[in-house]
């Protein structure tokens, strides 16, 4: 199925940046430290690791409808670089350890925001959803996803984002004898595809640093074990140690062989440019590439064609960015503004317009988003849902962080395909 909405049958299936006040968290007038307390809403430092290119221009954008709703609260960037934030998260912790916090930070829906919860770093901000009229704006099980155990609600959603997309250049496929509207069925369907590519010598797919190849194991897995079995990767259920998770990694194995050699010095903007740029065929990414294309006026079906990464057409592989209320928070009045302006309907449009992803909230006007975030829209809304593990939503951080060593083991040689299997379920158990 082609991510595009040409034809009706193609909808069918469906270093640190800016870090102005981290010396200063708990001065100016007004700061209140106390436990959900008020104060400071002159101004709110905003951590989150969209420090460039397109995810800058989501997070301007974001900031352009904050500074029109709340003009007497100074907006200060803490963004941290970094993709999936691969460097934000730890520096975060170590914030959070040290007492101080970020006025509001950038947490994934699911597993992820637990850990915050179950550490106590974060407020409850059920109140905030009355105040704001937001209690019937999200989907229900969007909610849940951000709802501890005590039913308290610990953030509010900014967007909704697929991770399980192929982006490719059809102008390479094109040269090379392939035909861009070509539908693989499978991930061995594919691969031939990319043996070819590669014989030609040409970058079949491209990929950067650990992060994005955990990014593009998570999709493997959901390919070969379906949507059931890949949850039940998550629950225990599934069991690691199988002969379906062996035949994955040969996959994922298989896979990794068609990719750049270059791969661990870049993150994934560097990856995704290859193939707008026409020096790899493929890429495996979340959505957020949309906007990357978008933002070089590359067309959806001309310069660049998309679809779901093979074998997992019909499954939405789900991801949610989310605002909190750090518990201690220097400006809570100010962090209060920040989550009005991420829960609003006009904050939302204006976000996810440059984000590429979908607003979170349900009321939005699907004709304001592009072509390719129709089809995202339309898919959420039908498609089996199932939690990305790249981006926080099916495990909690530790065991990510132990996925991600093990898979920068394996790809870099430093392990074999029954050791990284071993190590995978070790990972899983946390
Ligand atoms: C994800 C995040 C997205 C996007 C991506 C790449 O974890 O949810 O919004 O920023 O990382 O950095």
């Amino acid at each position: 199925m082609r991510l595009t909405r040409r034809t009706s049958a193609t909808v069918a299936g469906a270093a640190l940046v800016g870090l102005a006040l981290a010396a200063c968290s708990g001065g100016g007038s007004g700061d209140d430290n106390t436990e959900g307390g008020s104060g400071g809403g002159d101004e709110v430092e905003v951590f989150t690791w969209w420090a460039a290119g397109s995810e800058k221009a989501g997070l301007d954008a974001l900031v352009g409808v904050f500074d029109e709703q709340h003009p007497d609260t100074e907006f200060i960037n803490g963004a941290v670089a970094g993709g999936a934030g691969s460097a934000a998260k730890d520096l975060l912790q170590s914030r959070l350890q040290a007492q101080d916090p970020p006025d509001t930070f950038q947490a994934h829906a699911g597993a992820e925001l637990q850990d915050y919860i179950d550490a106590a770093q974060i407020e409850d901000v059920s109140d905030l959803y009355d105040e704001f009229g937001l209690t019937d704006v999200f989907p229900a099980d969007l909610v849940d996803r951000v709802t501890a155990e005590d039913g308290a609600i610990y953030s509010i959603p900014s967007n909704v984002h697929r991770a399980n997309v192929v982006w490719a250049n059809p102008t390479v496929l094109e040269d090379n004898g392939i035909d861009p509207a070509a539908e693989y069925a499978d991930l061995d369907a594919w691969m031939a595809d990319l043996e070819t590519l590669k014989a030609a010598g040409v970058t079949p797919l491209s990929v950067a640093t650990t992060w994005t190849q955990v990014h593009l194991l998570e999709t493997v897995l959901l390919a070969e074990l379906g949507a059931e079995s890949y949850t039940g990767l998550w629950d225990g259920s599934t069991d690691w140690e199988g002969a379906e998770v062996t035949g994955a990694l040969e996959k994922f194995e298989t896979l990794m062989s068609y990719t750049n050699t270059d791969r661990d010095g870049l993150d994934w903007p560097e990856a995704t440019q290859m193939v707008i740029d026409g020096n790899a065929a493929f890429n495996v990414m979340g959505d957020w590439a949309v906007a990357a294309f978008e933002e070089q006026d590359k067309a959806l079906g001309t310069d660049f064609i998309a679809f779901p990464v093979p074998g997992t057409d019909g499954v939405f592989d789900f991801l949610a960015d989310s605002f909190t209320l750090p518990v201690g928070a220097p400006h809570p009045d100010g962090a209060k503004a920040w989550l009005e302006t991420v829960g609003s309907l006009e904050g939302q449009v204006a976000f996810n317009k440059a984000k590429g992803s979908i607003p979170a909230r349900t009321d939005a006007d699907p004709s304001e988003f592009s072509e390719y975030q129709q089809t995202a829209i339309e898919s959420f809304g039908q498609d089996t849902i199932v939690s990305s593990l790249a981006h926080g939503a099916a495990a909690p951080v530790a065991t990510l962080n132990a996925v991600s060593d093990a898979t920068s083991k394996f790809t870099s040689g430093g392990s074999d395909l029954a050791t990284y299997q071993t190590e995978l379920a070790a990972a899983a158990q946390g």
